[in-house]
């Protein structure tokens, strides 16, 4: 495909794509808009480097894709109820979303799309890592496919906001941050989801479960699902599907949520790191 009003690069590895030529906290025309949704569409995650997007023109950029959502485990900034603050102290230990997983997916309707925009960055450590899970599903094989066929996964929080949840079983919420607000009703709601989903825009099938926001598979004990997602992660984290992005202060990364897992890494202790994120709400999940 051929962009008439951006540059597309996607040399940065298997999944996503370098967007340049473009001012995200201009005036957008539908046709810039329409050409950037065809790219992240294609390439599944778009990252920008030097856009100065406070947390109204992020908000305002990310709204171009949908209605915005609220995130429920985290305080918004002032102001701006569907941009949260996410911050990792030079004292703290944990950080937030330190694992493999897609945004929400525990959610009734998770987001479609995740736009993250860094503010503060370490100058080394805290990429993110980002695998593609849709090429991921295409690669298992037949007798895998049909067995995934039809199983559905019993989503829920959790495993990560519950009571023992990862965050809040460690002193201080694991230390992630001042913003994070503990929620033990939503964190406790179960709802079901395939374990591979197809996407509502582009009809691909891919890879949807993980062991920290899936429970279980419908029907099976949490142990008898375990080694099933665990499979299905180690799969889908292999090299050949994986790009690192390493982020600079006014970089934005913008992934489609329904066929993406990203994993930030937690390798610069003693540093602040502080990203705004803002969701793009998306369908329930088929
Ligand atoms: C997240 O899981 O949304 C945070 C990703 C990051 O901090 O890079």
């Amino acid at each position: 495909m051929s962009y008439r009003f951006i540059d597309v690069d996607p040399s940065i590895g298997p999944v996503g794509a370098l967007i340049s030529g473009v001012d995200l906290a201009g005036q957008l025309t539908e046709d810039i808009v329409g050409e950037i949704h065809s790219a992240w569409l294609k390439h599944r995650v778009l990252f920008f480097r030097d856009q100065k997007l406070n947390p109204a023109k992020q908000a305002a950029f990310a709204s171009q894709f949908g209605e915005l959502d609220v995130y429920p485990f985290v305080k918004a900034v002032d102001a701006h109820p569907n941009v949260i603050p996410i911050i990792k102290e030079p004292d703290a230990k944990m950080n937030f979303g330190g694992a493999w997983h897609t945004d929400t997916s525990y959610s009734l309707q998770p987001p479609k799309a995740t736009l993250l925009q860094a503010i503060e960055v370490p100058d080394v450590g805290g990429d993110t890592l980002f695998a593609d899970a849709s090429l991921a599903y295409q690669e298992l094989s037949d007798g895998m496919k049909q067995m995934l066929e039809g199983l559905t996964g019993v989503y829920s929080a959790k495993m990560v906001h519950g009571g023992k949840g990862a965050y809040t079983s460690v002193a201080g919420g694991g230390n992630i941050g001042d913003a994070y607000s503990e929620d033990k009703e939503t964190a406790a709601v179960e709802v079901e989801h395939p374990l591979i989903r197809t996407h509502d825009e582009t009809g691909a099938k891919s890879i949807y479960c993980n062991k920290f926001h899936t429970h279980r598979i419908k029907g099976w004990t949490r142990e008898e699902s375990l080694p099933i997602f665990d499979f299905l992660v180690k799969h889908l984290i292999q090299s050949r599907f994986v790009s690192r992005f390493k982020w600079q202060v006014d970089s934005l990364a913008m992934w489609d949520n329904r066929c993406v897992f990203h994993n930030p890494m937690n390798d610069y202790q003693g540093k602040r790191r502080h990203m705004h994120r803002v969701i793009v709400q998306g369908a329930i999940p088929i």
